[in-house]
This record gives structure tokens, sequence and C-alpha cells, in this order.
């Protein structure tokens, strides 16, 4: 079984047993979260972009755990400037194998700066994960955007966790148009009420979910889902 964390925002700790894959570790500063930093172990940290609510607790993470950092390669070459040992700089449309499964980079329609200065991150991702035999996808911060049909189309999702949150990203309804493209056989949606400019309720979204015969699980932060 593959264990589902949602450490809060779009922070998911995967832990099938034998490895922990972190993605988007946002802790510290992060409202939603019921956990710190020296509460969490990961082997691998993905990041989907390099705004603070995503990147969040990468660097103190990575050297804590001597964790290998996955992401695109600006972000990549990012953390190894910054003294993280081991870093894997992919790109979209690339993946590669690694000793929890595999992973594959997709696009997402967003920014991907770093700090305040907003120093460039490459371009934002999502992934497409397989791991203990199931495929997950991890949409990043996105918008809606028509090749979520080919995604689909390519491979058997599982789980999709996807933004619901809207003003940055993808609002409930854009989402369950989302979920018709994907076609996932599960969905859970993240990136919602951490900050006031994404208030909105799950219950509607899970709801619409449904009509389209798609599980729709929500987890509060610092819950987990066993994903058979
Ligand atoms: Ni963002
Ligand atoms: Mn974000």
């Amino acid at each position: 079984m593959l264990n589902l964390t949602f450490l809060g925002h779009a922070c998911f700790l995967l832990d099938d047993g034998k490895h922990k894959v972190i993605i988007d570790p946002f802790i510290s500063g992060n409202p939603m979260a019921k956990v710190t930093v020296d509460d969490v172990k990961a082997d691998f940290i993905l990041l989907t972009h390099g705004h603070g609510d995503h990147f969040g607790d990468t660097i103190e993470l990575a050297k804590k755990n001597n964790a290998t950092v996955i992401s695109n390669f600006e972000l990549a070459t990012f953390c190894t400037s910054k003294g993280v040992k081991n870093t894997a700089g992919l790109h979209i449309g690339g993946g590669a194998d690694f000793p929890f499964g595999s992973l594959k980079l997709t696009i997402a329609h967003h920014g991907s700066t770093l700090g305040g200065d907003l120093a460039y991150g490459g371009n934002p991702v999502g992934f497409i994960i397989r791991m203990d035999g199931k495929v997950i996808y991890h949409a990043g911060d996105t918008g809606l955007f028509m090749d979520m049909k080919l995604i689909g189309e390519m491979d058997k999702i599982d789980m999709a966790l996807l933004p619901v949150g809207g003003y940055f990203t993808m609002d409930i309804n854009d989402a369950a148009k989302a979920v018709e493209f994907l076609k996932p056989r599960k969905v859970i949606p993240m990136h919602y009420d951490t900050f006031d400019p994404i208030k909105t309720d799950p219950v509607k979204f899970c709801e619409k979910v449904k009509q389209q015969g798609v599980e729709c699980i929500i987890l509060e932060p610092g819950h987990s889902y066993g994903l058979e």
C-alpha cells in the first residue's frame, strides 16, 4: 500500500514502507502545517516550482536527511549552489528511474521564481510519479490546460492531486474540468484555504467530481490516505 500524507497546501509525503518521497515541502511558515521540519523524514524531495509556498524548507530538509532534490534543471542547480549534495535536474517531458520508482515532468501553466528578488526558477512543472505500482499525478500550481487530456490518455492515473483554490491556480470549476480530462481513479484537492485569496469549499469540488464517477478524498493537514 502506498501511504499519502497531506502536510498542508501542496505538500504530500508518499511512503511505500521503503522510500519516503516528499513533494513541495512548505512546512515552516505554512499556517496549515501540523508538523515541524524536524518531524519530517524524506529520501527524495520533488519540487514543482520555485515559489516560497512550494520550495519551502527544501534546502534544510535535503541537508538534514541527505535527500535527493528532483526538479527542473534550474531549481536543481540552485539547490546544488546552496550546498545540497544530491540533485537531479530533469525537464518537461523528460523522466528518470529512481529507487522509489520513476517519474516524468509535465507542463504546468504558472510562474517559477525564487525569493523576493524573483530569481529565475525555470519552468514550473507537474509530476507523474510511479511508485508501488501506482500512478500519481501532482499537478503543481497550474491553470487548466488541454494537454491534461493527453496526460490522462497516456497514463492510467490512480490518484490526481489538483489545486482547487483559484486566484493563483485552477478553481473548483476548472479543477473539475481537469478531472474530466485526466480521468483519474481518485482525486485529492490541494492548494486551498492556506491564505485568504484561495479560500474555497472542497466539498463543492468533490460533489462535481463524484458526478463523473471519480472518488474524491478531502484530507485534513496531517492526515493520511492508504492508496490500494
Ligand atoms: Ni506558485
Ligand atoms: Mn502555490
